[in-house]
């Protein structure tokens, strides 16, 4: 593996998820990677993935620094051939190399703009930043993805489920205040395509995500429907991939209840966080039992372990 940006740039997602799981067992390991480091550079806030991070290098006997660079550092070009006259005082071709020679594995974050769906789907933004940096990058979410969530989730299912069928895993759309990216879901599902389930999605009319997540994925606008039999749901909010960017419905119809949960298999609830209480999940429902949003958070922990054991190899 020389990055970490997809579930395409793995080699294997069950010694993957094995090896999350191994690190979770026997966290520390202060000498494995002593004089190397990790920078973990963010453009957009984070509580979770900053401080998983943060932790996983640090069990691994590496040093972690963060920069808030939309904050603390300079303000960063992207255009190629810029004329740089404006507000924008350094360019990524130099800012990624420079931290490219400070540490060992640069992660970073960079939210979508929802403005303009095909920049967005470039991801432009994470791209220059592999292209300058000249050591492996992990994407911390991008426009696109989150790829570290979503090795943290199949690590939950993993460790929640003990039966030999596959377990019918739901993503159900729900509503939100915001207009939020597509990265959790689009994510989601691309990692749940390669793991050993039975997945379904159900969203309103207008939230369909792109084909080249959603293609041969059972897809359905009722999500009674959808939920019977569930064993594992995944909740989330996304605002519209076709009017790219759009909030369509704040349907509270959708919004993950008791009477909800009662339609499945007495299902596992998941949320990556942070989730909006009342808008997007009911409290009783994250209160249950049934909720393993806390085990999924803590799995970032061991997800960003595997990860980077791999890439400081
Ligand atoms: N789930 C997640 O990525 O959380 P943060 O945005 O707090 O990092």
């Amino acid at each position: 593996m020389n990055k970490f940006t997809s579930v395409q740039d793995i080699e294997s997602l069950p010694s993957l998820v094995d090896q999350a799981l191994k690190f979770k067992a026997n966290q520390f390991h202060p000498n494995a990677y002593a004089g190397k480091s990790v920078g973990l550079v963010f453009l957009n806030p984070s509580l979770r993935t900053r401080l998983s991070s943060l932790k996983a290098a640090r069990n691994l006997g590496a040093e972690a620094v963060v920069l808030d660079i939309s904050k603390d550092g300079w303000a960063l070009e992207f255009e190629d051939g810029k004329v740089m006259d404006g507000n924008k005082a350094e360019h990524i071709k130099e800012a990624a190399a420079v931290m490219g020679r400070y540490f060992d594995v640069l992660g970073i974050r960079t939210f979508p703009g929802l403005a303009n769906r095909d920049e967005d789907y470039a991801e432009e933004l994470l791209n220059a930043f592999i292209k300058y940096a000249g050591v492996p990058v992990v994407s911390l979410e991008s426009a696109t993805r989150h790829p570290l969530q979503s090795l943290a989730d199949v690590v939950s299912i993993k460790e929640k489920w003990n039966k030999t069928e596959k377990p019918k895993v739901v993503l159900t759309w729900a509503p939100h205040v915001k207009a939020l990216p597509q990265a959790v879901p689009n994510s989601f599902v691309e990692w749940m395509k390669v793991a050993d389930v039975d997945l379904t999605i159900t969203h309103p009319e207008g939230y369909d995500l792109a084909q080249e997540f959603s293609e041969g994925v059972n897809v359905t606008y009722n999500q009674q429907e959808a939920l019977k039999d569930a064993d594992f749901v995944y909740v989330k909010n996304w605002s519209s991939y076709t009017d790219y960017g759009k909030i369509l419905s704040q349907n509270e119809s959708w919004r993950f209840s008791m009477e909800h949960l009662a339609l499945t298999n007495n299902a596992k609830i998941m949320h990556c966080l942070p989730v909006r209480r009342g808008v997007v999940m009911d409290d009783a429902v994250l209160d249950s039992p049934n909720a393993i949003h806390l085990d999924q958070a803590e799995n970032r922990v061991y997800a960003a372990q595997a990860v980077f054991n791999e890439l400081l190899k």
